[in-house]
């Protein structure tokens, strides 16, 4: 699967595309909605980084999962939280409809997918175009749907690579893991890995990316298509603080 060009975020602080980089950006504050839907480590690097790398706030946390460790998360940070789930009987459009409706009540400047494992529908999408984010565990064009880490660490056993990766694009379809690029890493598959290790590994590398490529977000919607997706940035493990979300 091919991946589009995608507004020129960069993992690399020294890459960002000048458009992104402007004083008036630096000066105001990005609203964030975060959609998850399990452990929700990923939202916890957000949460930490705001007022600090990311200068902005979660103003809302929703999750399809009544038990998800997110919402707990939220709730201790004193962020506003809600589960919306499908109801028996109701159809996958009228659910996106309640959900966009009460995320665009939040006033989002983006909205970050993260560990959100519901498929959106055009019903949604289409409200917020250009403005919603996911994070995928996996390099553009591979590994697209469930199971991203286990399939990777399934073929590196199998001797057919040493690496995976992660990125972080656009949602601006019913695609699945597809579209424009906004940052990606490569991670490295080591020959003695357990699986444990590598999905350890990657968590680390999704806080780290994630929240770098969210600091680089404008508050309104300025990006600047480019050609090409931007270099892999080879993603180092030392490099962020694992114990800071577990
Ligand atoms: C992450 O690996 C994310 O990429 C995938 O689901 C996982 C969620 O982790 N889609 P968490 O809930 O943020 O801890």
């Amino acid at each position: 699967m091919s991946c589009r060009s995608g507004p020129a975020v960069n993992a690399q602080l020294d890459h960002v595309d000048p458009a992104l980089g402007d004083t008036t950006a630096a000066t105001q504050t990005v609203r964030l909605v975060v959609l998850a839907s399990g452990n929700g480590s990923n939202l916890q690097a957000l949460i930490d980084a705001c007022g600090r790398q990311i200068s902005g706030d979660v103003v809302l946390v929703v999750s399809d999962q009544p038990d998800a460790k997110a919402l707990r998360r939220a709730e201790r940070a004193g962020i506003a939280h809600q589960v919306i789930a499908k109801l028996p009987g109701e159809s996958r459009r009228d659910v996106d409809q309640r959900l966009a409706d009460r995320v665009a009540a939040a006033d989002p400047d983006w909205i970050i997918l993260a560990g959100w494992m519901r498929l959106l529908s055009s019903t949604f999408l289409d409200r917020f175009a250009d403005h919603v984010v996911n994070l995928h565990p996996a390099l553009p064009g591979e590994y697209p749907g469930l199971h991203s880490i286990e399939r990777a660490y399934a073929d590196a056993v199998a001797g057919r690579r040493d690496y995976t990766g992660l990125m972080v694009h656009l949602v601006p379809d019913e695609a699945i893991d597809d579209g424009p690029v906004l940052a990606m890493t490569e991670v490295p598959i080591f020959p003695d890995d357990t699986l444990e290790q590598l999905a350890d590994r990657m968590h680390l590398a999704e806080h780290d990316l994630l929240v770098r490529t969210v600091a680089q977000l404008p508050p309104v919607s300025r990006v600047t298509p480019v050609a090409d997706h931007p270099a892999a940035v080879p993603f180092s493990p030392g490099r962020t603080d694992q114990a800071a979300h577990p």
